[in-house]
């Protein structure tokens, strides 16, 4: 396991160079990511390349023993770039162009900016491709920040018109998948359909789900193009940074073009940004919610199954979140063995020296400004002597799979139908749920081989076809415990209701589903469910067995009192249970435990506020509350400080 950092040395004068690099070695940092945004320095007017201080920085790492990944220049083309053509900048939903003057402004499916993707990225892959100081390569910088994977412009038009004719083959054929026919939307040909933006009132959720897909396609084709070149020039592993709470495009499609799964890893920006409730906000102020971290280390480690980095750990206050707490003292060691204990290999904080102006200048570095070592490099060295031991490449494992799946989030999202309705923060309470139980959770994508797990839940199986519902057949014949939440078999892949829901689900689950019910924030109702009364709120599926479905809970709504809520439902040697509605960890624990249970799987009574973590025969046990806490006996007793984490070589 190793420790990276961040660096510009585009944004500091030479002489700091060296200092800077023997500095990072004394931390104990391994790892130098480099050059993601430096294309004006590189290119500062169209043609004339300088290379050589890019030579010089890449030499200077590597002769202080430093490993570089290098990352192209593309998130950032130049001005002069943006000029020579018409067609690179972006256009927003609401039809404005998105100018020059901060990051991320091309479009994916401008043919200039494809062309002079490819030329930089072949200068830079055939100069350092065999360099002996770097070591890997990172395409772009996080695909889709500020809102970008969704471009609005003529390129786009065009590129979905043929995109959209490759799928479907006639304009009939599009109309019916569609359902077209509603509000005259009927299309003659493919060159007349525009993209799902600026209607009068919401566009068709079929149009917006197909643009959705093809939004992401052109994100996924754009990096290939990139790794393609570079793995012709280089063997160094290619990978990308992906972000926290981001889902426009689909992250499984795009790590099958790379390597590593890297990840950018900001609790504290990312918890003042959740909708979580302000309770919870603040007694996590100052350490972030250990479940919206822990999620995204098992999202992509699940994107490879296999070991991943932390690309940006955040080393202190960011800059653009609504407020900025500065974390706690030893929280940033907490961050960075939370993400070993779930499978990373390598940490690299974002960024090593904090910068003097533009936007983020109020983000901390591991070094304030003028270069003193700000609390974080402390950590950083702790951490490393904690970790330079421990080989990495460390499978991490778990009993329970979590199924996560693009399609049905846009789906879902798209069409909300309750205003708190927002597919992660379901998966994040049913997530919690099994973290608050001391599981490890897998997450899967539907269609993977589920065979090794003994529970697998899927909180919102939206569209389902044939195949889907074959394989998941098959799981519960072998044995295996399905458990199925709200708005799960509704839709066909085209967005159309199945008739009835759940469609081909229907055998497995044991019911059908004629009416839901759809809460606004603030109102709770309950359920009864093996004797316990439970709550729920924002979304409810009314359930009407089949005379073989066992019913575990029914509503007590007046409005469909004793209509069921929660069924069993046997087929072979397995079960699928269906939950309803919309619950929280607190109130789904109790439904799933006895399945928990009678699936063999052990559970450990994890305290408020801790987390406990294994990776192969490692267990981690980390607090994040802001007060020493008991340890139960299942977790080895004891007393654990305020942010402190016991790691399992010091057991
Ligand atoms: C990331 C980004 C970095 C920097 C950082 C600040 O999203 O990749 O370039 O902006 O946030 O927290």
């Amino acid at each position: 396991m190793k420790l990276g950092v961040c660096y510009y040395p585009e944004h500091w004068p030479e002489h700091t160079w060296q200092p800077d690099a023997k500095r990072m070695k004394d931390t104990g940092i391994h790892w130098v990511r480099i050059g993601e945004f430096a294309w004006s320095k590189l290119e500062p007017r169209d043609g004339q390349l300088e290379f050589d201080w890019l030579d010089r920085a890449i030499d200077t790492l590597g002769q202080a023993g430093l490993k570089v990944v290098l990352g192209t220049h593309t998130a950032t083309p130049p001005k002069w770039l943006i000029d020579k053509y018409d067609d690179v900048l972006q256009v927003g939903a609401d039809g404005h162009v998105r100018k020059f003057g901060s990051r991320r402004h091309y479009c994916f499916n401008s043919a200039s900016y494809l062309s002079e993707t490819k030329r930089i990225v072949r200068l830079l892959a055939e100069r350092y491709g065999k360099h002996e100081a770097v070591a890997a390569w990172q395409t772009d910088n996080e695909y889709g920040c500020h809102d970008t994977v969704r471009c609005y412009c003529p390129n786009c038009v065009q590129a979905f018109q043929t995109w959209l004719e490759a799928r479907y083959g006639t304009v009939e054929a599009l109309n019916d998948a569609w359902w077209n026919v509603f509000w005259s939307m009927e299309y003659t040909s493919f060159d007349e359909v525009e993209l799902p933006n600026q209607t009068v009132t919401e566009a068709n959720p079929a149009h917006a789900l197909d643009y959705y897909r093809f939004a992401s396609d052109s994100v996924i084709a754009y990096n290939k193009l990139q790794t393609n070149l570079i793995k012709q020039h280089s063997a160094y592993p290619v990978t990308h940074n992906v972000m926290l709470f981001f889902d426009a495009f689909d992250h499984f499609k795009l790590a099958d073009d790379l390597d590593i799964v890297t990840w950018d890893n900001y609790p504290l920006g990312m918890l003042e940004w959740s909708p979580l409730p302000d309770d919870v906000k603040a007694h996590f102020l100052r350490a972030g919610h250990p479940d919206l971290v822990s999620f995204h280390h098992d999202l992509y480690y699940g994107l490879k199954r296999k070991p991943f980095w932390v690309m940006e750990q955040q080393p202190g206050q960011v800059n653009w979140a609504p407020s900025n707490p500065i974390p706690a003292p030893n929280v940033v060691r907490l961050w960075s063995h939370q993400a070993f204990a779930h499978g990373a290999d390598v940490v690299s904080y974002f960024r090593w020296r904090a910068a003097v102006g533009a936007q983020e200048l109020m983000h901390a570095g591991l070094n304030l400004f003028d270069g003193t070592p700000d609390r974080a490099t402390h950590e950083a060295k702790q951490v490393h002597e904690e970790i330079k031991h421990q080989p990495g490449g460390v499978a991490s494992d778990a009993e329970v799979a979590l199924l996560y799946d693009y399609e049905n989030l846009w789906a879902t999202n798209l069409q909300p139908h309750a205003q708190g309705w927002h597919y992660s923060m379901l998966v994040m309470h049913w997530y919690s749920a099994l973290r608050e139980l001391g599981l490890n959770v897998a997450i899967r994508r539907t269609h993977d081989d589920l065979s090794r797990y003994n529970v697998v839940f899927a909180p919102a199986l939206h569209l389902v076809d044939d195949k889907l519902a074959v394989h998941l057949t098959h799981y519960v014949q072998a044995g295996g415990q399905l458990v199925i939440g709200p708005r799960s078999g509704f839709k066909t892949l085209t967005n159309q209701a199945q008739a009835p829901a759940p469609g081909p689900l229907k055998a497995l689950m044991g019911v059908t589903i004629t009416h839901v019910d759809a809460l606004r924030p603030g109102i709770t109702e309950s359920v009864t469910c093996n004797g316990e009364t439970l709550t729920y709120s924002t979304w409810a599926d009314l359930l009407t067995p089949a005379a073989d479905t066992r019913v575990v809970g029914t509503y007590n709504t007046a409005a469909y009192a004793q209509v069921a809520a929660v069924t069993q439902k046997q087929t072979g040697a397995g079960t699928t249970t269906t939950i309803g509605m919309w619950t929280d960890a607190e109130n789904l624990k109790p439904i799933i435990m006895p399945i928990l249970k009678t699936a063999g799987v052990r559970l450990q009574a994890v305290p408020f506020g801790v987390r406990v973590t294994r990776r192969g025969e490692d267990v981690f046990v980390l607090n994040f509350n802001p007060h020493v806490t008991q340890l139960s006996e299942d977790l080895g007793g004891g007393e654990l400080d305020a942010y402190d984490v016991r790691l399992p070589h010091t057991k």
